[in-house]
């Protein structure tokens, strides 16, 4: 018989349950929510599928606050944990987060040895790094989402300025998930034609700031959380090309084990991301500027991955 594939989202919250929302109307598979909240991720379950007879879409949709019920399941998307309030870094969630994943990851993995878990919470390249540790698995089988959402917000802020369409810019962005991100301009453009033929130089670079403290622009706006509609619909790419075995070519967090120089860390890179995962980290040749942030944003990755103490 064909089954559907199992998509089970960890923490129902803001960027929890609209990666289930974004999982259900793409129909991706069934999808299981969990949160500490009782009540919480079974309403909106429930809730989502009563959308399903008016968008049109069918699948399960389950909330709960126990495991069991994410048996067996094809992808795992992390999204639990503390998001930031107004002044805070991604590295003041640490030790926070650093618990909630240890725990959630452990549960995780027990009812699905064989998923692919997709880390969401922050500080992002940390968090991921901590989950292949708790989770044991190989390093094609945990990956974070960042750099999709990181070059969306330069596609929206290049798309913006020269008025043209967001789908007709590809950009790039390497590196950790925090304020050392390296925005790629040389590797940007529009439908193929480089970016220098529509911005000057100047500009770019006031375009290049924004993107990186894109998330803190949020979140000084909300007050009260940070951005999800953006985040979740980046992370819920990423599972689409998992469960379909897309073979994308997507930039995520992932683990190096010497490309770019750099080694046991996860990091912002291109990968081909398929049924099997991670299936390759592409490597770029980088020019000495681009060489120089990225050590600088590696330097700050690992920092962070040695300030938990694993
Ligand atoms: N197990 C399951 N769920 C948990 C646990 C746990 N141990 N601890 C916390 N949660 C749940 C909370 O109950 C809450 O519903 O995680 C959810 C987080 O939701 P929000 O507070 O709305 O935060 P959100 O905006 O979704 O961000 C979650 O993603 O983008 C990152 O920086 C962000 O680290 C943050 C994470």
């Amino acid at each position: 018989m064909m089954k559907r594939s199992k998509i089970s989202v960890i923490g129902a919250g803001n960027v929890g349950a609209t990666c289930a929302h974004w999982a259900a109307v793409h129909e991706l598979g069934d999808v299981v929510l969990i949160d500490i909240v009782e009540g919480m991720p079974q309403g909106k379950a429930l809730d989502l599928a009563e959308s399903a007879p008016v968008e049109g879409f069918d699948g399960l949709y389950v909330g709960s606050q126990d495991y069991k019920e994410t048996a067996n399941s094809d992808v795992i998307v992390i999204t639990s944990g503390m998001a930031r309030k107004p002044g805070m870094t991604r590295e003041d969630l640490l030790e926070a987060n650093k618990n909630i994943i240890t725990q959630v990851v452990t549960n995780c993995v027990e009812h699905s040895p064989d998923a692919i878990i997709v880390t969401v919470t922050n500080p992002l390249d940390t968090m991921t790094y901590l989950a292949k540790k708790i989770s044991g698995f190989p390093k094609n089988r945990v990956v974070g989402q960042a750099g999709i959402l990181d070059a969306a917000r330069f596609r929206t802020f290049i798309a913006m300025e020269i008025g043209v369409s967001v789908e007709d810019i590809q950009a790039l962005v390497l590196g950790g998930h925090g304020d050392t991100m390296v925005p790629v301009p040389r590797y940007c453009t529009v439908s193929g034609i480089p970016i220098s033929e529509f911005i000057p130089k100047a500009r770019l670079d006031e375009i290049i700031a924004r993107t990186r403290d894109g998330g803190a622009e949020i979140v000084k706006l909300l007050k009260t959380g940070s951005a999800y509609y953006a985040p979740a619909a980046s992370t819920i790419q990423m599972v689409e090309a998992i469960v379909k075995d897309k073979k994308r070519i997507l930039p995520c967090s992932a683990y190096l084990e010497g490309e770019y120089g750099l080694n046991d860390m996860y990091f912002g890179v291109p990968v081909k991301l398929g049924g099997n995962g991670v299936e390759q980290v592409i490597e770029l040749d980088l020019n000495d500027d681009e060489m120089d942030l990225v050590k600088t944003s590696a330097a700050a990755v690992k920092g962070s991955i040695e300030a938990m103490n694993l």
